[in-house]
């Protein structure tokens, strides 16, 4: 089986992982900001945005990208990781792929001596809210912009 694995978005790689929102369903495109968008915003956030490629073995099928820190995130907390953007590919999904990288991010995090993950998510539709809460995310009973706030300790 093809292993998965999370890689730098470089000039080779840019236009596959902006294609892969395509993929998307119009309900699922409103879940997750367009990844061309979330590059745009890294780049901005040189030092706060963590972006990159998930692939299975030498193909991308999804996009993720953490918040080193957050300001909104309660002090308590600190420190915490944010997951910002998060998708897979239409075709790759319901495949165990999501589950795993959040496993890879899990690891990243408590090699990095993080406290908290946290994460938001749209409510409308089952998917991506039970996804979270079937991983091990918690609902703080926080909105912020119509998202659900959900946070996991390590
Ligand atoms: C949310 C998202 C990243 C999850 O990725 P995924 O690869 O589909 O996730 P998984 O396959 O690990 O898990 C999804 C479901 O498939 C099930 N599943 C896992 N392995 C499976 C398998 N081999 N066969 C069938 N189903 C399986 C899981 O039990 C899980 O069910 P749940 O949602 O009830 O917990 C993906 O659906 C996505 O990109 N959605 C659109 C964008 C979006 O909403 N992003 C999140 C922004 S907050």
């Amino acid at each position: 089986m093809s292993k998965l694995t999370l890689k730098k978005i470089t000039t080779k790689n840019f236009n596959e992982v902006v294609k892969l929102t395509n993929t998307l369903t119009d309900h699922q495109k409103k879940c997750v900001a367009p990844n061309i968008a979330s590059l745009a915003q890294a780049y901005v956030n040189k030092k706060r945005a963590w972006p990159r490629a998930i692939y299975l073995g030498n193909k991308p099928i999804g996009f993720i990208m953490l918040a080193l820190w957050d300001d909104d995130i309660p002090k308590e907390d600190w420190p915490a990781y944010y997951l910002w953007r998060f998708m897979i590919a239409k075709d790759y999904q319901q495949k165990g792929y999501g589950s795993k990288v959040l496993d890879i991010i899990k690891e990243k995090c408590l090699k990095d001596g993080i406290k908290t993950f946290y994460t938001s998510c749209d409510m409308q539709g089952d998917q991506p809210y039970k996804f979270y809460i079937n991983y091990g995310f918690i609902d703080t009973g926080i909105k912020d912009d119509d998202e659900q706030i959900l946070k996991m300790y390590l």
